[in-house]
C-alpha cells in the first residue's frame, strides 16, 4: 500500500499511452490526474476562436494572461474549465493538434502554465503527464517516467482509436503526423520533450496498458 503523497510525472511523445496509463495509475494510486496537454490545448482552441494570427505573440500571451484554467472535479474525474465552463471534444480536432505549436514554444505562455501546474501539483498525491513535467515543471518529482513506443505502433494506435469512432483516416497520414509532432515537440527552443535527468525509461510497444502500470506501481511500491 503507497500512503505517501508522492508527486508522479510522465512524459513522452503524442500516442506513447500516456493519459491512458497516468489515469490509470492515479486511480490505482487514489491520486489525482492532470493531462498538462489539455491547457496548451484550451489556449489553442481560444486563440482560433478569436480569430487572430497565431503568429502575433502579443495577443497570444495577452490573451494566456486573461484566461482562467483551473481543473475541478467532475463526473469523478478531474476536469479542466476554461473561464468557467468545463472545455469540450473540440480542445482535440486535428486542426487544434496543427496549432498547438505557437502555444507550446512561446516562453512567456509556457511559464504562466508551468505555474499554474506547480499550484496544482505542489501538495502531491497527483499524476501528472504532458512534455516538460519531469524536466521543468516537477523536476524533483518523487518519480519521473518517460513513455515512449515506436511511431508504428503509436500510429496503429491512434488508428484504432479512430475506426473505433468511426472516423476514416489513413494509417500512413497518422505516422506523418505523428512523426511531425515528435520532431516539434523534440526540436522546440523551449522545454523541448526528452528524458527527464532519473527518470524511469518505459516502452510501452509491447506492454498491455495493464502491464505498463504494473511496472510503474512495482517502481512505486519497491521504494516505499
Ligand atoms: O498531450 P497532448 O498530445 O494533448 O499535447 C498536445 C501538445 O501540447 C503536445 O504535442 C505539445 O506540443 C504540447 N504540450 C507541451 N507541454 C506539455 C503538454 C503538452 O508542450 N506539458
Amino acid at each position: 500500500m503507497v500512503k505517501k503523497a508522492f508527486i508522479i510525472a510522465i512524459d513522452g511523445p503524442a500516442g506513447a499511452g500516456k493519459s491512458t496509463i497516468a489515469r490509470m495509475l492515479a486511480g490505482k494510486l487514489g491520486y489525482v490526474y492532470i493531462d498538462s496537454g489539455a491547457m496548451y490545448r484550451s489556449i489553442t482552441w481560444a486563440a482560433m476562436r478569436a480569430g487572430f494570427s497565431l503568429q502575433d505573440d502579443k495577443k497570444l500571451v495577452a490573451l494566456a494572461k486573461e484566461t482562467r484554467l483551473c481543473f475541478k472535479k467532475h463526473d469523478h474525474q478531474m476536469k479542466l474549465f476554461m473561464n468557467g465552463k468545463p472545455v469540450t471534444k473540440a480542445i482535440r480536432t486535428p486542426k487544434v493538434t496543427a496549432n498547438i505549436c505557437y502555444i507550446a514554444d512561446n516562453l512567456q505562455i509556457r511559464r504562466l502554465m508551468v505555474k499554474l501546474q506547480q499550484k496544482i501539483g505542489q501538495a502531491g498525491g497527483i499524476v501528472m503527464e504532458g512534455r516538460d513535467i519531469g524536466t521543468k515543471v516537477f523536476p524533483g518529482a518523487d518519480f519521473k517516467f518517460y513513455l515512449d513506443a515506436s511511431a508504428q505502433e503509436r500510429a496503429r494506435r491512434r488508428y484504432r482509436e479512430f475506426k473505433a469512432r468511426g472516423v476514416k483516416v489513413k494509417i500512413q497520414d497518422i505516422l506523418q503526423d505523428i512523426r511531425i509532432r515528435d520532431h516539434k515537440d523534440k526540436t522546440r527552443m523551449v522545454s523541448p520533450l526528452k528524458k527527464a535527468k532519473g527518470s524511469i525509461v518505459i516502452d510501452s510497444s509491447k506492454l498491455t496498458p495493464e502491464q505498463v502500470v504494473s511496472i510503474m506501481m512495482g517502481r512505486i511500491a519497491g521504494s516505499v
